[in-house]
């Protein structure tokens, strides 16, 4: 299912024939080197299992990112709900695109069209995005996005913080 058409993307809802494509996502070290490390193709397989439960119960959930000409999977931008961030439920903008899709502006598209979504369809007020600080790239997609440094969080089962940028429905 489609969920938004920008200038030259799509985003649509994963399918287990995306598993495959996502390979270039979730095995490439450097496109996984701020995140949760490298993963497996079971845990792809569950990965998709789990964002289709997440459009079902919330409404949102990572999407796929495809060029608007083809159907291939090139990344993933979209919504996940957090229940504790500093103390308050938050949810968050997320985007992952592989390597050779990078320096396009692809993040920046995908990820506005996401937060107008978010803002419209989903009634949401406020957007974060949790960014590791030496992340640049990430960052400079957040700061275009309208968001600012908002402070520091520890993840569960992290050892390190996070920096929290937010932005709000205007
Ligand atoms: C972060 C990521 C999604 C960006 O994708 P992208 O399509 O290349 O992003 P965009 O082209 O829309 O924008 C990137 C911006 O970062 C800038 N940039 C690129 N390399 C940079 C660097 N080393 N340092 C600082 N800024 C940098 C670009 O110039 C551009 O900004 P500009 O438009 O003002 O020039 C992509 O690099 C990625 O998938 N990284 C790995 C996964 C990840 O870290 N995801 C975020 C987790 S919080």
């Amino acid at each position: 299912m489609i969920v938004a058409e920008t200038e030259r993307l799509t985003l649509r809802h994963a399918s287990p024939d995306d598993a495959i494509a996502m390979r270039s996502v979730f095995c490439d070290p450097e496109v996984m080197q701020h995140g949760d490390g490298l993963q497996t193709d079971d845990w792809i397989r569950l990965w998709i299992t789990r964002m289709n439960c997440n459009y079902n119960e919330r409404g949102y959930g990572l999407w796929i990112i495809t060029q608007s000409f083809d159907t291939l999977a090139i990344g993933y931008c979209g919504l996940t709900w957090f229940p504790n961030i500093n103390g308050r439920p938050e949810v968050e903008v997320g985007y992952r695109l592989a390597r050779a899709y990078w320096g396009r502006g692809y993040a920046t598209e995908a990820a506005m069209s996401v937060r107008n979504l978010a803002f419209s369809h989903h009634d949401l007020d406020r957007l974060i995005a949790v960014i590791e600080p030496d992340n640049s790239r990430s960052i400079r997609v957040a700061e275009k996005l309208g968001m600012k440094y908002d402070g520091e969080v520890l993840l569960d089962g992290y050892d390190h913080s996070d920096s929290v940028y937010a932005c709000q429905r205007e």
